[in-house]
């Protein structure tokens, strides 16, 4: 079974030496790259490593800002060709045909869950996790340590495949003011994540002061992982073939564009931005995209 958990999205786009229009747009398949390997560039793998270094895009649900199932935000372009950006696929390829959100693809059945990793004994602190592909959070009813809640809303949010359950206390939000009145926090992520990031440990001030009282830090327990058993293929984007993969190994090939990393494991989102790439010095249009 492949696995998509990716630390990045990684997106590499190739150039085809001939006619101008991208898949997308039902151009010709197989066109021919009539260039010896010498003359045109191959994947920039140093840009891309040192690109590596600079991109975070680890989060974790923002309980301090936002309420519990807010939408899914769409595919960030993190960086572009090396320089950081902060925009949607839809801005970058703005002339692009293609879809440029995720594909809602149809609803899983009922997925079945491993744990990943267990939270520690209940009173003692824990942290949760900070990682890849962040989606959104909700709040289960916290009268029990809520498992099937968390797995069941899991189920329900497009591209959910792992999810991080624990206490959250002294949460202003969350005790005061979100409806739902639960500190037991279910975030939804579309990698896996394992312990090792387990880096979020609260200790932010919440609560509002008063006079000279002190006041009481966030903090986390019980901070527990859930991995969905069976993982979804994404569909081919319309006008691309997939030629080979998912695999372990990325290309170094002739015919190489340019690269840009993406939130989430985006295949219709690379899709897009390979029809709005334009030509580059070589003479031709995007015809291939490794992610
Ligand atoms: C594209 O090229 C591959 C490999 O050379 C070949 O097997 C396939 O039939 C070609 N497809 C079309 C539509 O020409
Ligand atoms: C490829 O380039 C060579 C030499 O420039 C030329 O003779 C040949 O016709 C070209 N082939 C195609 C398919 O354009
Ligand atoms: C880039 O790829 C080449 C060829 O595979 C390899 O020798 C080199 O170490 C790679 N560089 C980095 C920074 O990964
Ligand atoms: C990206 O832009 C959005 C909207 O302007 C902002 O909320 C977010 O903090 C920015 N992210 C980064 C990493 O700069
Ligand atoms: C459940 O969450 C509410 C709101 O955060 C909190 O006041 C209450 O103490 C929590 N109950 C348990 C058992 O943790
Ligand atoms: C946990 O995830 C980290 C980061 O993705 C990875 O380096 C590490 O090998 C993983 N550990 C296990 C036990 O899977
Ligand atoms: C807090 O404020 C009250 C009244 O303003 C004062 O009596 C008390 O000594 C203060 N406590 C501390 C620890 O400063
Ligand atoms: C999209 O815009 C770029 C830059 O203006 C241009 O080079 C490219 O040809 C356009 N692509 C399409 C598919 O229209």
């Amino acid at each position: 079974m492949p696995s998509l958990a990716r630390l990045l999205g990684l997106a590499a786009l190739a150039v085809s030496a001939s006619a101008i229009i991208p898949p997308g747009n039902q151009g010709a398949l197989n066109q021919t790259v009539n260039v010896s390997e010498d003359d045109t560039p191959t994947t920039d793998n140093e840009s891309i490593v040192n690109t590596l270094g600079q991109v975070n895009q680890k989060s974790g649900a923002a309980t301090n800002s936002t309420p519990p199932s807010a939408p899914i935000p769409p595919t960030i372009v993190t960086a572009l060709d090396g320089t950081l950006t902060n925009t949607t696929v839809t801005d970058v390829a703005s002339n692009s045909t293609a879809p440029s959100s995720r594909r809602r693809s149809a609803k899983r059945q009922r997925s079945r869950y491993t744990e990943v990793f267990s939270g520690l004994a209940p009173g003692v602190h824990d942290a949760s996790i900070e990682g890849t592909a962040y989606l959104t959070y909700t709040v289960v009813p916290n009268s029990t340590y809520n498992i099937d809640a968390c797995l069941d809303y899991c189920d329900t949010v497009e591209d959910c495949v792992f999810v991080n359950l624990y206490y959250e206390f002294n949460d202003y939000l969350l005790d005061f003011v979100f409806s739902q009145e639960s500190n037991l926090v279910c975030a939804a992520y579309s990698d896996i994540h394992n312990a090792t990031e387990k880096i979020n440990f609260g200790g932010q001030s919440s609560y509002p002061q008063v006079g000279n009282e002190t006041v009481p830090l966030t903090y986390i327990t019980q901070s527990s992982g859930w991995a969905a058993d069976s993982l979804t293929e994404p569909e081919d984007p319309d006008g691309y073939t997939l030629v080979f993969g998912p695999t372990g190994g990325a290309n170094n090939a002739p015919g190489y564009m340019g690269f840009a990393f993406l939130s989430f494991y985006d295949v219709d989102g690379c899709a897009a931005l390979c029809n709005g790439r334009g030509t580059d010095p070589v003479g031709g249009g995007c015809s291939y995209f490794n992610i």
